[in-house]
């Protein structure tokens, strides 16, 4: 008999850093003929990406530029609990033709990263699958769909029986690829796209960011300043200090 009564409260603890969506409200049509414009290079897992790596720069998408950056900003203001600005770094197109994947990956040297959409089908298109890892706990237990055929000896998945998760659970987190959804993410969360199973391309632009400089704190020796130079520092260190 399932007991479904609770009786303890849940009291959180941690959570991984979630993603954030927002919704462009402009015309994406000029942005994909434009991009169709550019030159791209294929990677191994055939992937294309741009061959320029500042793509928010360029006279077709520079205006992207503002509607990233108010969404970093909001993402950081109400996840990261700061007002503190960023700027975009490198940003490229990704074209992923029927058939191609992206491995699970992470993007270095980057606070918040962004993914926006600018072709994909809503329904069936491959999603962003966000992986968690954070191992909460040790063991593995079979779900209600685990069910075992007597005759063959094995264990199959009913796939009548509807699995349930919640975020202490899960290990992975799909988010639908939308056209004209932005996706603003910490660049430190391993992420993928499974394979693209429509007859259409999945078409996004990728942004890395970086805080603006300086940033961090002098006291608590975690300041991140390319413009301090050094000054002639008076010590006043006690006598003893020398006797060590
Ligand atoms: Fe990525």
């Amino acid at each position: 008999m399932e007991n479904t009564e609770r009786r303890g409260e849940i009291l959180p603890l941690f959570s991984a850093a979630p993603a954030m969506g927002f919704s462009y409200d402009g015309d994406l049509d000029p942005m994909v003929e434009y991009i169709k414009t550019l030159e791209y290079q294929q990677e191994v897992n055939g992937n294309a990406k741009t061959v320029d790596r500042y793509v928010h720069k360029l006279e077709g998408l520079k205006h992207l530029e503002k509607f990233f950056l108010d969404s970093i900003h909001e993402y950081a203001r109400v996840v990261c609990l700061t007002e503190h600005e960023a700027t975009i770094q490198q940003s490229w197109v990704n074209v992923n033709c029927p058939g191609v994947e992206q491995p699970s990956h992470w993007h270095s040297n980057s606070w918040l990263s962004g993914v926006f959409y600018l072709a994909s089908d809503s329904q069936s298109g491959s999603p962003l699958t966000f992986h968690n890892y954070m191992k909460n706990f040790a063991y593995h237990f079979s779900s209600p769909s685990d069910k075992f055929d007597k005759e063959k000896n094995r264990f199959y998945k009913d796939e009548t029986i509807p699995d349930t998760y919640n975020p202490y659970t899960s290990s992975s987190c799909d988010i639908a690829s939308i056209p004209g959804n932005l996706i603003i993410f910490s660049s430190l969360q391993p992420h993928s796209v499974a394979i693209n199973e429509t007859k259409k391309n999945r078409i996004s632009i990728s942004f890395n960011t970086f805080p603006k400089v300086p940033f961090g704190n002098d006291t608590q020796l975690n300041r991140v300043d390319p413009f301090y130079e050094s000054k002639n520092w008076t010590f006043s260190l006690c006598d003893y200090w020398w006797f060590v």
